[in-house]
């Protein structure tokens, strides 16, 4: 059984931990803060819960000792500081940008042989900055925003139909942004059955307006930005990793031509397995989808040049 290593044990980090244990699937699970105490208290109060969730994992926990990740086989990437109500993602880059490229190199110092999964935002271009700093091939380090974009449209679809989660099937592509995400509706399913034919038009905007503001609704209820569908959805893709699942997840991933795009990390549906990004999947858009897309990339790359002017990239 594999090792997993968590940076930052704040409200997504930790839940990522405690998923990740929960799902019993890793020999080892780190935990590092740099606020001293955080990370060893959480470990153990999860190890406390062993009993009743009936995991075998190792949850440790560190300040700040990055020696804790050499082996690690997955580190996930959670550090910096989450947004208040009222902010976008993109409004975090000043201070995340620094952060993450250095929690980034003191990783591939301990574990270079490890696959990244960037969870902090500006997410996509979090995850540009680790994939051109770190130099790792591009099928290691990818982000986790789609999974949770898309657990967020299956929530709206099926309160509005009425059913299991299980019986929904939605993907959300493009960036990780209140105006960049695009929820594929066209595509969306409900026990195979398309949903754009059980909706009204007025319906489906609604859903996908609500979709792409899932995380900003969550913020105003608590004051910052919400972690038990990040930790799950990071959860799960750690899972298609150690168990080589190769499930789909739209991921946030290096585009070299896909989609028509080149030198952009974005949402698209990718393979997720032990080789990490094992394939991209090229799922067929309409003339609208693409133009959103495009569109959504040329926001992306904006956010993107911030890095550029930083001197980051
Ligand atoms: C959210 C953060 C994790 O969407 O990006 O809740």
């Amino acid at each position: 059984m594999g090792k997993v290593s968590i940076i930052g044990a704040g409200n997504v980090g930790g839940t990522v931990a405690a998923a990740v244990a929960h799902f019993n699937i890793a020999s080892d699970v780190v935990l590092i803060d740099i606020k001293e105490g955080v990370a060893e208290g959480k470990a153990i109060d999860m190890m406390q819960s062993a009993q009743h969730y009936q995991f075998n994992s190792r949850v440790k926990g560190y300040t700040n000792d990055y020696s804790a990740v050499a082996e690690s086989d997955v580190i996930v990437i959670t550090s910096g500081i989450p947004r208040k109500p009222g902010m976008t993602r993109e409004e975090l880059i000043g201070v995340n940008a620094g952060i993450v490229k250095s929690v980034m190199d003191n990783c591939m110092k301990y574990a270079p042989e490890a696959y990244f999964i960037i969870v902090s935002n500006p997410m996509d271009t979090m995850t540009y900055l680790a994939v051109k700093n770190s130099k790792l091939p591009k099928n290691r380090v990818f982000g986790m925003g789609g999974a949770l974009d898309s657990s967020r449209f299956v929530y709206y679809l099926r309160e509005e139909l009425g059913c299991a989660a299980s019986d929904i099937n939605a993907m959300v592509i493009g960036g990780h942004g209140d105006t960049t995400m695009i929820p594929l509706i066209s595509k969306a399913t409900y026990k195979a059955q398309p949903v754009c034919e059980l909706l009204s038009k007025e319906k489906q905007e609604e859903i996908v307006k609500a979709t792409m503001v899932g995380g900003a609704t969550l913020t105003k209820y608590l004051g910052t930005s919400a972690w038990y569908a990040p930790g799950a959805s990071v959860a799960a893709m750690v899972k298609s990793i150690l168990l080589d699942e190769k499930k789909v997840f739209p991921t946030c991933t290096y585009l070299e031509g896909e989609y028509g795009q080149n030198d952009i990390c974005i949402g698209v549906p990718a393979v997720i397995g032990k080789g990490g990004v094992e394939k991209i999947i090229d799922i067929n858009l309409n003339e609208e989808e693409k133009a959103l897309f495009a569109a959504s990339a040329e926001a992306v790359n904006k956010t993107n040049n911030v890095l550029r002017e930083m001197k980051l990239v």
